[in-house]
């Protein structure tokens, strides 16, 4: 028996002393607030306070914890200082991390009053966050340092408990529910039912306010909850129900305010019948209806039972954009207080009665397949309940993940392997460059490219090359499913549940309206949450098992089977003229299917031609934020500045030389120019370079100030970001999504790359396929042009133009072309500036 004062309370339990602690606060004391991230003491998202000492839950025994004092997120006091400056600076984007980021925040201030920049970098990188929510934690820590030194340490009087979250019943009965989207109750509370699946990109709040503007009510009186599974909730622009492409808000933009109208407009028509006076004569505002001529006001609540007695409106009138209140504003998100507080519930958080644990062997070579396994020794381990065969691999079912593992470890098994095509990336970049003689597919053909080379003054040309790489969200990925006469339900963090209906469909033989689909928020989803392949596996599982089975992946397993972002090889040539600028520019690029998508040549030059050749060397791949844009804006912007280089041109006059026909790009442009000091003297040593990229509707220029340290390492200091996106929704949100896309793009420039070798994947931690850390990362400012077209996308074009603006950089600072990622400078690099 162990002795534990968890969270101020005295607790005896008995289990294994061996036991990881994180498994027995989640597990045996229900305190999901603590997460799993890697379960090796790497990513730090495990992290709890022993004896006032933050500790990685996931290393630390909970017989190291007997007699000892253990505080976790749930245990932190409501007006905690740290929580409100969270909250206040908006911090989250997923969350998942946020309860650590947390905890690793109060251990530092409780430790240091008054912590120093090293200090808060020290303490901070011990905790990885994948949505790069680095520069806001920055941001909270400073402002509770400086109130600290005021007054009162931990913060006002006020404390925080409020939560937006509904989980409301699809019975409609007791609400009024003119639309998919709209459920308003009696209290005057509106539950919007959020179609989208919110991976930190705000997309709840976003929605919130569509609706909120045009239904007349605060966002304070809006709650949400995540709708089924249907298909009235499809994705308009994308066509089944899918969270992808940066699509949430631009396909909303009017399906959602003409929803909030609908709700509006009917709410007002009850209120006409109700005093028996005309629709005209009526208003609605703040969540009343106003009778004009008499002053008289009614609530939305006191309107439920009369509005649905009364048809629908079909056609209704939208605002317009000079008569917005919220759209438009930074309003704080309605999501962000349960991911601070640690009870937003993800998908590994589910926990159903009689839930049992599954965990996956799978075969390490790609393309290869089970031979045979042998169960005995797993099957001893108590606790270990079952040991069954499985498309991917070899299924390890347990009361618990901890004994599942312990199980999966006792396996034996035994793989085919493809012997036939054993992968590497040397044979992999082969199969690229052998490739590149072929003759491709055309995919843009403008004027006479081969003419053009032809009488070109000079032609230029030179080969650009992206490696696979993995999405590492921070939760790894799992599914919760059952099958039962009722039908089948599955509870999970998905992007896709069109999909995720239709895997289930195929998997169960059941018919797609028993299939219940409860979306969980997303611990990270960067594309990989679109795929069904850890669903599949849940599913097959949960036929054979006849209570709820919750699979859950190792970091291992996340970053070993991935389905990664595709390597490619580009290669562009350039035919100049006499003023060195481009009327030719061929492009051919090689890869498979999702690398050769996202190619934008925005610059104004008469021929342009671009083919692909589809080269899919067998590695299993996947949308990775931004898909293809990632790879082909690297080559597109690397190459732009090698010819403005070779001809003398200073890269952001060439730029604009060749954008002169388009000047919303140019506005872009330049407004990060203008704000990086384009041109002006930087502190010693240190550099810019420029890139521009337009993807998902939105356009992007950044600016990225490095220098190189001794050690030839890229220190990025500060990154400029300009974008025309259109209406900002919530433009603080529109920030943190740039700010996030950034982060992930430069951990991808300086660090990203998934090897092969002997046909297995070479990396599988935090380790080997490490991630940007809260140190490492820069000062980001974002500008914005003004707009008034509908939204653009923004969670992934902040992504593309990073690598290239630091390989620009990285030119200026050295002299070498650094033609493919992760950037790495070879060791005789010096500083030539
Ligand atoms: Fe840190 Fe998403 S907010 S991992």
């Amino acid at each position: 028996m162990l002795a534990i004062t968890l969270n101020d309370k005295p607790h005896k339990i008995q289990v294994d002393p061996d036991t990881p602690l994180l498994w027995v606060l989640r597990d045996e004391f229900g305190l999901k607030g603590t997460k799993y991230g890697c379960g090796m003491g790497v990513c730090g998202i495990c992290l709890v306070h022993v004896n006032g000492i933050p500790v990685r839950s996931c290393v630390t025994s909970v017989a190291e914890v007997h007699n000892k004092s253990v505080v976790t997120i749930e245990g932190l006091g409501r007006d905690h200082s740290v929580l409100k400056a969270w909250i206040e600076e908006q911090v989250p984007q997923c969350g998942y991390c946020q309860p650590a980021q947390v905890m690793a925040a109060v251990a530092l201030l409780d430790g240091k009053g008054q912590p120093s920049d090293s200090d808060i970098g020290t303490a901070m990188s011990e905790v990885l966050c994948r949505c790069g929510t680095y520069p806001r934690i920055k941001r909270a820590i400073t402002k509770i340092k400086h109130a600290s030194s005021d007054v009162e340490p931990k913060g006002s009087s006020s404390s925080i408990n409020h939560s937006a979250y509904d989980s409301v019943s699809n019975d409609t009965r007791e609400v009024f529910a003119p639309n998919p989207w709209i459920r308003l109750r009696r209290d005057g509370i509106t539950t919007l039912i959020v179609d989208r699946s919110e991976m930190g990109q705000g997309v709840v709040t976003g929605l919130a306010m569509l609706i909120a503007e045009e239904m007349e009510v605060s966002l304070d009186s809006v709650r949400f909850s995540f709708a089924p599974a249907d298909k009235k909730y499809s994705n308009s622009i994308i066509g089944e129900q899918l969270t992808g492409g940066s699509t949430s808000i631009r396909s909303a933009w009017e399906t959602l305010r003409l929803a909030g109208a609908q709700a509006r407009e009917a709410l007002i028509a009850a209120a006409a019948k109700l005093w028996n006076v005309k629709v005209t004569d009526c208003r609605a505002k703040h969540g009343e209806v106003i009778h004009i001529p008499t002053g008289q006001r009614i609530t939305y609540g006191a309107l439920v039972d009369t509005a649905k007695t009364l048809p629908i409106p079909k056609k209704v009138q939208l605002k317009k954009y000079d008569e917005f209140e919220l759209i438009g504003r930074s309003l704080p998100r309605l999501e962000i207080t349960d991911m601070v507080l640690g009870r937003a519930v993800y998908g590994l958080d589910v926990s159903l009665p009689n839930m049992k644990a599954v965990t996956v062997e799978r075969c390490p070579i790609i393309g290869g397949s089970l031979a045979k396994f042998d169960a005995s020794k797993a099957l001893k381990v108590e606790g270990v309940r079952d040991v069954i065969a499985i498309s991917s691999g070899v299924a390890v079912i347990a009361d618990d993940i901890y004994t599942a593992l312990a199980g999966r470890q006792a396996l034996e098994v035994h793989w085919n392997a493809n012997s036939k095509n054993v992968l590497s990336s040397e044979k992999i970049r082969d199969q690229f460059i052998n490739a590149s003689s072929e003759k491709g597919h055309l995919v843009r053909d403008d004027g006479d490219t081969e003419r053009d080379l032809a009488r070109a003054r000079r032609t230029f040309s030179e080969v650009y090359e992206t490696p696979y790489l993995a999405h590492a969200c921070m939760e790894p990925m799992n599914c919760t499913a059952q099958v039962s006469t009722r039908g089948c339900d599955i509870w999970v963090g998905t992007q896709a549940q069109t999909a995720t209906q239709y895997i289930a469909a195929e998997v169960t033989g059941l018919d797609q309206k028993r299939i219940n689909v409860h979306t969980q928020f997303l611990g990270g989803g960067f594309g990989r949450r679109g795929d069904t392949d850890f669903v599949k596996e849940a599913l097959e599982v949960a036929c054979v098992v006849p209570v709820p089975v919750q699979l859950v992946w190792t970091r291992q397993d996340d970053i070993c089977h991935d389905l990664f972002r595709p390597a490619n090889y580009v290669s562009i040539k350039a035919g100049l003229n006499a003023e060195g600028l481009p009327i030719a520019w061929w492009q051919q690029v090689v890869g498979p299917p999702l690398a050769l998508d996202g190619i934008r040549i925005p610059y104004d030059i008469s021929s342009v031609r671009v083919e692909c050749i589809k080269q899919d060397p067998g590695v299993p791949t996947g949308a990775w934020r931004s898909v293809g844009a990632s790879q082909n804006a690297f080559a597109i912007e690397c190459f732009i500045d090698e010819l403005a280089y070779v001809t003398g041109n200073d890269p952001l006059e060439y730029r604009l030389k060749l954008l002169s026909r388009y000047p919303h790009y140019q506005h872009v442009i330049m407004l990060a120019a203008e704000k990086a000091g384009w041109g002006k003297p930087l502190p010693s040593g240190q550099v810019m370079g420029l890139a521009f990229y337009e993807c998902f509707n939105s356009a992007v220029a950044q600016i990225a100030i490095i220098s190189i340290s001794g050690n030839y390492s890229i220190h990025v200091h500060r990154v400029i970001c300009a974008i025309d996106c259109g209406i900002r929704v919530n433009p603080d949100e529109v920030v943190a999504q740039l700010e996030g896309g950034i982060i992930f793009g430069l951990s991808a420039a300086l660090k990203g790359e998934i090897t092969i070798s002997a046909g297995r994947v070479e990396q599988s931690t935090f380790k080997d396929y490490p991630i940007l850390t809260f140190d490492e990362t820069p000062l980001i400012d974002v500008a914005f042009v003004p707009s008034d077209r509908p939204p653009g996308g923004v969670g992934e074009p902040g992504v593309p133009p990073i690598a290239p603006a630091v390989a620009n950089a990285v030119f200026s600072a050295t002299g070498q072309r650094l033609r493919s990622l992760p950037l790495r400078l070879k060791e005789h690099a010096k500083s030539i500036i």
